[in-house]
């Protein structure tokens, strides 16, 4: 063989069989081979096992898979590279001209625009209401057939908790499917109600470290067959190594889920009591309005902490810049603790009624608290809460 055809075709170094890497290894390949034209159209018809292009599967993805399904409690799953597009590739999947969809308020501001504005483009409807508004969502589901209720618990940015089984249970005799952006919660939590499709931003705590993105939708099999084709079309595959890395963000989850879930639990608690705070929001707080419901759901209430400083917009300017040990930027459920200030968190695609039921104010702030000491944490809100204060 020349040199030129041997860098194409590099000896093969195979493991035996009975030789198993502890670690599974990144195939970091987009395609795989079969010996026989038979054997690969087997492959392709599902006859057998194995891998053909990596826009259908590969092992690294799969394995991340077979994992985040059985965390959630569900038979399978499928990965793509963001959560956003995790929840495009399933509306765009799920939906079809003159189907309506039944939305909320209280989410994230992607998921509202994939609804409100991509998926009117084909002529799908919506409702918008308050997570709330058990009463509205009854009457609307109703009213008229509905495809999907999209939701989240707890919500973006403002921790408000769905009543999930109250909601799957109106979906459900109303023939719609739920889906559940499942994200704040995480993987590990909800799988006990009788929700269709949990959505996630694995960006989040299950890479933990904030170096890779990656998104899921997690079902029955029957459901995630369905939503296979179109997946595989829609492309927003997600790479081997970005699956490797998920993987390994997998390993040390419920460690840093509850150790964030603790420090953000004392957080709150000092917040509360501050008197530059109007309002602190987080579902292990005794104090807050959604606690009975999340602790009858919830074993474990999250990193994410919104509280309404005194003082609107520049109050919480002066507070996330004087900030030392939180980045001020996106994101949230890494290692390290993260602010969003209230400029960031302006939902601008909602009239003044609904900007007042989602209840984000001119002070509010998002915290994502990390792993760092608490002590240090408390020390740096403080001083940051006195440069708030300060005129
Ligand atoms: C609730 C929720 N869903 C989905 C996403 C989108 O995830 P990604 O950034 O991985 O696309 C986010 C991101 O902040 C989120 O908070």
């Amino acid at each position: 063989m020349k040199k030129s055809s041997r860098v194409n075709h590099p000896p093969a170094v195979e493991v035996p069989a009975d030789n198993r890497p502890v670690v599974a290894p990144i195939h970091q390949t987009v395609k795989f081979e079969f010996g026989t034209v038979d054997d690969t159209l087997r492959s392709l018809r599902g006859d057998r096992a194995g891998f053909f292009y990596l826009r259908s599967s590969n092992p690294a993805t799969r394995q991340l898979e077979l994992t985040l399904a059985e965390l959630q409690g569900r038979d399978d799953c499928l990965v793509c590279a963001s959560g956003v597009g995790a929840i495009a590739q399933t509306l765009l999947s799920l939906t079809k001209q003159g189907d309506h969809v039944l939305c909320f308020i209280e989410t994230y501001g992607p998921t509202r625009h994939l609804i409100r504005r991509t998926l009117a483009k084909f002529g799908v409807e919506h409702t918008l209401l308050s997570i709330a508004d058990l009463a509205g969502i009854e009457r609307v589901l109703a009213s008229r057939p509905t495809r999907a209720v999209v939701f989240e618990s707890p919500t973006n940015p403002i921790n408000r908790i769905a009543d999930i089984a109250a909601i799957a249970r109106l979906a459900r005799a109303h023939g719609a499917l739920t889906v559940l952006d499942n994200t704040f919660a995480g993987v590990h939590q909800h799988g006990q109600y009788d929700i269709d499709i949990y959505l996630h931003s694995l960006t989040k705590f299950v890479s933990g470290h904030g170096d890779v993105m990656g998104g899921a939708a997690i079902a029955n099999a029957g459901l995630i067959r369905s939503l296979r084709p179109d997946f595989t079309v829609l492309g927003g595959v997600l790479d081997p190594h970005a699956a490797f890395l998920l993987q390994r963000g997998l390993k040390t989850y419920f460690v840093r889920y509850r150790a964030q879930s603790d420090n953000a639990q004392r957080v709150a608690e000092y917040l509360s009591t501050h008197p530059a705070v109007e309002r602190t929001r987080y579902p292990g707080l005794t104090s807050d309005p959604d606690h009975a419901l999340a602790a009858a759901q919830m074993s474990d209430f999250g990193s994410v902490v919104s509280f309404d400083l005194r003082g609107g917009l520049e109050a919480g300017r002066r507070f996330a810049e004087a900030l030392q040990l939180f980045a001020m930027t996106a994101s949230l459920g890494s290692t390290e603790s993260l602010v969003m200030p209230p400029q960031m968190l302006v939902s601008r695609d909602l009239n003044a009624q609904q900007q007042e039921l989602a209840d984000i104010t001119d002070g509010t702030v998002r915290l994502s608290i990390g792993l760092e000491d608490i002590d240090d944490l408390r020390q740096d809100l403080q001083q940051a809460l006195m440069a708030a204060a300060a005129v």
